[in-house]
């Protein structure tokens, strides 16, 4: 039988028509249709036969069932997986299209066809973790094509097994999120050759941490405890390292809370390295020993000054235990459990990581450079290091993150040419202050970008490391670091996020919703960066109540994205919507559930202060958002009959510290007692917390042509007891619209509220500055009688003024809304959809440090007052980016009108070894505010000049205050911008 037609399509051109996307995925050779393209690999009932030599890795041979099966779940029959050498193979006639899979000097079948001419292994020849795959042309006498996979080495193969089973339409996650195998008819190959690796980072993968409650409740249910209790045995395991591989990863700590990987299942260490997982232990677990075998096998206390002689006996045995195994092996030492040690000082420290470097020769009878070692620079731990400390260079020095991540360090001074070279241990969830954050996704991509890919440019690449909790509701995060870890290249582009995400997305659920689900989690990424659910219960809530609507109008942004999401789930596949649920619908409609809880709550405060009825509504409606947050918890536990039971039974609501509330618990509500009877009618304004009759005569904030699009003003009219009353609004100008100008409102029952929105037909206005006043009447009382003043600024600006225009007696402008020409501002890249509004503004990661005020690098924002300010100020709105480089810490520099720059450091530099003051703040809000005066401003045209000198630093917007700016968690919106 004949499976190959020869290659007379224009396949090349048909395969490499990708779109001009930022993320580039090379093209794929595979074809699914019926018509015949190049080597026909599978067909109705048509599965290939998968060849791999019975000498090649276990893994291998694992790895050769695992694409016979995947080949099933696509075509719906299985493939057969043949263990044959060449001998033996180059005699054979195989009736079905034939696989090959081998090591490059492991098999005998790819060393046979290499041998013979057939395919060159020259550029795979001893690379870490490369492949490639083709179809081979007469591979053998009589046979005519073969499709080859070839691997540099175990896990170069089984990335190469694994790439084919992605392309042909299984999903890494198609157990772990339940992605549906996509189901074809036919399976072709074109005679493109493909090629991936080495990757970017040589050691990349994750952490199972934080496990409790939900992976560890989860896991008993499905696995059988281990004889010390832990369900994380190797039937667990294997799921997690598949995983892993698939994504093309290759590094695990496993969950340590009350587990010992290695005796919870004695088969956990070898099936790590027959799978070709290298296996390391958390940052505070030296040696490859569990924290847990502490308390259980070690003489005497955790302490080297102390009990020196127990603590290398107990260290020792780690070495000897996993000496045959794939290990990481994490130096140093902290106190117990997680903890600063009050004894060990840096020469102590020193001492510590010498003797474990004897220990690991002495156990594995290698030199140290074969031995891969980590130093974990975590909490304390660069404490010591920048008191100066001699350790020896073939350690990995493993830099982490501040657990909201923001990195801590990059390398500097000679750290760069360690030959061990530095790593980063990073976060997606935390347990610890200001708050933990391990209940749902809470990451936004571009962020983890900016920062992994400064790690990555700055000299970061050795090892990569992410905390992801659960594991499950951070897919996408694991999935996005994985993915930049194995190829930094493809994510050059400052847009690259997006782009992946639409490509991730498309893999997941299908090209047909792929730009929309793509365009749903880059929300729900903005508006977590905005406050981790964890923090929303600080009082005063963040998000004003008051000023600039803010707290409403984030909520409608909530509201409106979950109305998105629903869409895109019920125009998806039906075959998909599992898996749809649990990675983009859940962490939206649950993410807008917590926010609905948090918002109506201080709204409900907001409106009991002006005496509304309607706070007792939004009670209401708070009972029954905290009652619907359970029920979509059920909703996912429920899913697939139970399989997900329990995953997500992290109590998230009600944190009133650091950890975690013992139970959820609802937040205090407010409620409306009864009115005089007299006193029916109330009325606010928008920026007001006075409320009518308690305050007669209300004020808005001033109105002007240049009130930025969106941006509303209003007043409202309510019940302040059960009742019904008329009331009317009358305006002193004729220039003035009223929506709701006259109503009826009534309690309960409503409605009890309205709101009435003010516009100004502006050329019949006065011109400059005049005020209007509105009347509001209780008709059916009509000795109750509110006004509120509303100030106009009937202004103009020069009709050449291209920048930003005041409204309110502040100018707020986005980083990235910058004026030509771009010479100046060309050096900064625009990350899109980073931080908490629109992007970020940044120097890339390679460039040097910037001298103060120089001409290149500058930002330029011009913009335009019509107040003149006697004591202006500038508020820099920049990312919690930590001063990186100790050396040279984040800095701005600052001009207005061609003064001479001011250089502002907004964070001290500490001795690494804790934050630096004001650091809780801002990873709360997710911003420096970084505040500066301005002195006497003049009305009229101006010039905001802004330099960052450190790569490390992020601006994401600017407002300048000339009298007006009222306090909120984000600045005021964006002020008109004049292009
Ligand atoms: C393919 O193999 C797997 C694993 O052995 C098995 O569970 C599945 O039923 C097989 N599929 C078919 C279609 O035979
Ligand atoms: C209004 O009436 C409802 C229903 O009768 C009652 O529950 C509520 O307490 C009343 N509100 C006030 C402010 O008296
Ligand atoms: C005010 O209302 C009038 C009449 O409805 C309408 O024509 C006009 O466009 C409105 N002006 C503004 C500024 O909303």
């Amino acid at each position: 039988m004949a499976f190959i037609r020869l290659f007379t399509v224009a396949l090349a051109s048909l395969c490499f028509a990708t779109s001009a996307e930022a993320y580039q995925r090379k093209p794929s050779p595979f074809t699914f249709s019926s018509t015949p393209n190049g080597l026909q690999l599978g067909g109705p009932n048509l599965a290939p036969e998968i060849r791999v030599a019975p000498d090649d890795l276990p893994g291998v041979i694992r790895v050769a069932n695992d694409l016979a099966v995947d080949f099933g779940k696509v075509l719906g029959s299985n493939a057969s997986v043949v263990k044959a050498d060449w001998k033996s193979t180059a005699s054979s006639k195989p009736s079905k299209p034939v696989i090959i899979i081998g090591t490059v000097g492991r098999s005998t079948l790819i060393d046979g066809l290499a041998a013979s001419k057939k395919l060159d292994t020259t550029a795979l020849a001893s690379k870490w973790e490369s492949f490639s795959y083709q179809v081979v042309l007469n591979p053998w006498d009589g046979q005519e094509a073969a499709f080859v996979i070839a691997g540099s080495d175990l896990r170069g193969s089984v990335f190469g097994a694994y790439d084919v089973t992605e392309k042909i339409g299984v999903s890494p996650w198609y157990w772990w999120a339940d992605v549906p195998p996509t189901k074809r008819q036919y399976i072709w190959a074109s005679d493109l050759t493909y090629t991936e690796g080495p990757p970017s980072v040589k050691y990349r993968g994750i952490f199972l941490n934080d496990e409790s409650p939900g992976l560890t409740s989860w896991g008993h249910a499905k696995f059988k405890d281990s004889q010390y209790g832990s369900p994380f045995i190797t039937d667990f395991f294997k799921r997690v390292f598949e995983l892993v591989l698939r994504m093309k990863g290759n590094y695990v700590w496993p969950a340590m809370w009350s587990s010992m990987f290695y005796l919870d299942d004695t088969k956990n260490g070898p099936t790590a390295t027959e799978y070709g997982i290298f296996m390391g232990t958390s940052h505070h677990e030296p040696m490859a020993r569990a924290d847990k075998e502490q308390s259980r096998f070690l003489k005497g206390s955790w302490d080297w000054k102390s009990n020196k002689g127990g603590v290398q006996s107990f260290m020792q045995e780690g070495a000897n235990r996993s000496k045959n195994w794939s290990t990481i092996y994490t130096l140093g030492m902290r106190g117990s459990g997680d903890a600063a040690s009050a004894t060990l000082t840096a020469a102590a420290l020193e001492e510590v990581i010498a003797w474990q470097q004897s220990a690991l020769t002495k156990a594995l009878g290698k030199p140290l450079s074969q031995i891969p070692q980590a130093w974990v620079m975590y909490k304390e731990v660069p404490g010591y290091w920048q008191k100066g400390m001699n350790v020896s260079d073939d350690v990995t020095l493993l830099w982490s993150d501040d657990n909201r991540g923001n990195i801590r360090r990059i390398p500097i001074g000679n750290e760069p040419n360690r030959s061990g070279g530095s790593g980063m241990y990073y976060h997606f969830d935390y347990v610890g202050d200001p708050r933990n954050y391990k209940w749902i996704n809470t990451i936004q991509l571009q962020k983890t970008w900016e920062q992994m890919t400064l790690a990555y440019d700055r000299g970061i690449e050795n090892i990569w490391i992410a905390n992801v909790g659960d594991l499950k509701a951070l897919e996408l995060p694991t999935a996005h670091f994985i993915a930049l870890a194995w190829d930094r290249e493809s994510f050059q582009a400052v847009d690259s996020t997006k782009a992946w995400l639409t490509d991730w997305s498309s893999r997941q659920f299908g090209e047909a919703v792929a730009e929309s689900t793509s365009d749903t989690m880059t929300t729900y990424g903005k508006l977590t960066a905005r406050m981790k659910y964890e923090d929303l219960s600080r009082t005063p809530f963040y998000f004003s109540t008051v000023n600039y609507d803010e707290a409403e109008v984030n909520y409608q942004e909530w509201v409106d994205l979950l109305t998105k999401a629903q869409a895109v789930h019920d125009s998806s596949s039906s075959d998909v919507q599992v898996a749809f649920f649990e990675m983009v619908l859940h962490p939206v409609l649950a993410g807008k559930t917590v926010f609905e809880i948090y918002t109506k709550v201080a709204m409900g405060s907001k409106y009991a202060n002006e005496h509304r009825t309607s706070a007792n509504q939004l009670a209401k409606e708070v009972q029954i958002a905290f009652s619907a947050d359970s029920s979509i918890t059920k909703r996912y536990h429920g899913l697939l009959n139970g399989k997900w039971d329990k995953i997500l039974s992290q109590n998230h609501i009600g944190y009133s510290n650091w950890q975690e509330p013992a139970s959820q618990t609802l937040p205090r509500l407010s409620y409306t007692t009864s009115a005089a009877k007299n006193a029916l009618m109330g009325v606010t304004a928008q920026g007001n917390t006075a409320s009518f009759p308690t305050t007669a005569k209300l004020s808005l904030l001033p109105l002007s042509p240049f009130t930025p699009k969106g941006v509303d003003r209003w007043v409202e009219i309510y019940t302040r007891d059960n009742g019904t009353f008329s009331y009317k609004i009358t305006s002193s100008a004729s220039y003035i619209n009223i929506t709701n100008s006259q109503g009826k409102l009534s309690a309960p029952g409503g409605p009890s509220d309205a709101r009435s929105l003010i516009a100004v037909d502006w050329p019949s206005a006065p011109s400059g500055s005049s005020t209007a006043t509105l009347t509001i009447t209780n008709t059916d009382s009509p000795t109750a009688v509110a006004t509120v003043t509303v100030p106009l600024e009937n202004e103009v600006i020069p009709p050449v003024f291209k920048g930003h225009v005041e409204y309110a007696g502040a100018i707020s402008i986005e980083a990235e809304h910058f004026s030509p020409p771009p010479a100046s501002s060309a050096e900064y890249m625009v990350v899109p959809d980073y931080g908490r509004t629109l992007s970020g503004v940044k120097l890339p990661p390679k460039t040097p440090s910037q001298a103060a005020g120089g001409k290149g690098h500058v930002l330029v924002y011009p913009f335009y007052t019509f107040t003149s300010a006697s004591a202006a100020t500038l508020t820099v709105y920049l990312s919690p980016s930590e001063n990186a480089n100790p050396n040279s810490p984040n800095k701005y520099s600052f001009s207005v009108d061609g003064a001479s720059p001011a250089t502002v450091q907004p964070v001290p530099v500490g001795d690494g070894s804790q934050q630096p003051a004001g650091w809780a703040e801002a990873v709360i809000q997710n911003a420096y505010v970084s505040k500066q005066n301005l002195g006497k401003l003049a009305a009229g045209r101006h010039e905001l000049r802004l330099w960052l000198l450190e790569p490390t630093m992020v601006v994401t917007k600017l407002v300048v205050d000339v009298g007006g700016l009222k306090s909120s968690l984000m600045g005021p919106p964006e002020s008109h911008w004049v292009v």
